[in-house]
């Protein structure tokens, strides 16, 4: 299959469906960082939706449209704007001429603005240890089928890396880690990125 992978500089999901034998390209506005610049088309993705692609997974900038942005949007015109802007780029993947989409975003306007995701999955569901509640929504797709779960990401826990490496824990709430920078936090989990490979390719 072709495959685009929109919106992906770590090519995590590319080398995956790569690896099943297809076509695949990551699209990014920034330099990949996944060591295959063969496979990587730097540039804004939109002007690429109709070059014929069988599949697209695409992950649109979510810093406009997660809901841990509310506060500052009250009374602020420059975030509304920039807010639609970020929902009619997610619109614009969306109603691409692609017969099969799945687009990632967190819970958040997406789904007062438009609709309710398909499928929520968490990483530690594909055996990954950390906790990232994801929103999945999907065209022409079956929801991802989860496993091998990770038991240490179930366990709910509480644990504070802060940026000198000094760790906190508790028994309770999330895994939370303060000294990740915010580009190694966006990268697709391989876990994920596996089944997607696995099951959709
Ligand atoms: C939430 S991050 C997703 C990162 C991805 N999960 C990965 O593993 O690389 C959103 C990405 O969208 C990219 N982006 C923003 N606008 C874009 C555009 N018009 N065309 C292509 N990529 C874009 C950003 O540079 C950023 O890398």
């Amino acid at each position: 299959m072709k495959i685009l992978i929109a919106c992906e500089e770590s090519q995590v999901v590319c080398k995956a469906f790569r690896e099943k034998g297809h076509e695949a390209y990551s699209c990014d506005i920034l330099d990949c960082s996944g060591g295959h610049p063969e496979w990587h088309i730097k540039d804004d993705v939109l002007k690429y939706l109709n070059d014929g692609w069988d599949l697209m997974i695409g992950f649109p900038p979510c810093t406009y449209l997660s809901h841990a942005g509310n506060s500052a949007l009250k009374n602020n015109p420059d975030r509304k704007f920039k807010q639609k802007e970020a929902f009619d780029f997610f619109m614009k993947l969306y109603n691409s001429p692609i017969n099969k989409i799945c687009l990632e975003n967190p819970r958040g306007w997406i789904t007062q603005l438009f609709r309710r995701e398909d499928q929520v999955i968490e990483p530690f569901e594909f055996g990954e240890s950390e906790r990232k509640r994801t929103c999945l929504w999907l065209k022409n797709l079956p929801p991802l089928m989860k496993g091998p779960v990770n038991p240490e990401g179930m366990r709910p826990k509480k644990i504070i890396i802060r940026k000198t490496g000094q760790r906190k824990g508790g028994n309770y709430g999330y895994y939370y880690v303060q000294g990740k920078k915010a580009k190694d936090k966006a990268k697709t989990f391989p876990g994920i990125a596996q089944a997607m490979a696995t099951q959709w390719g």
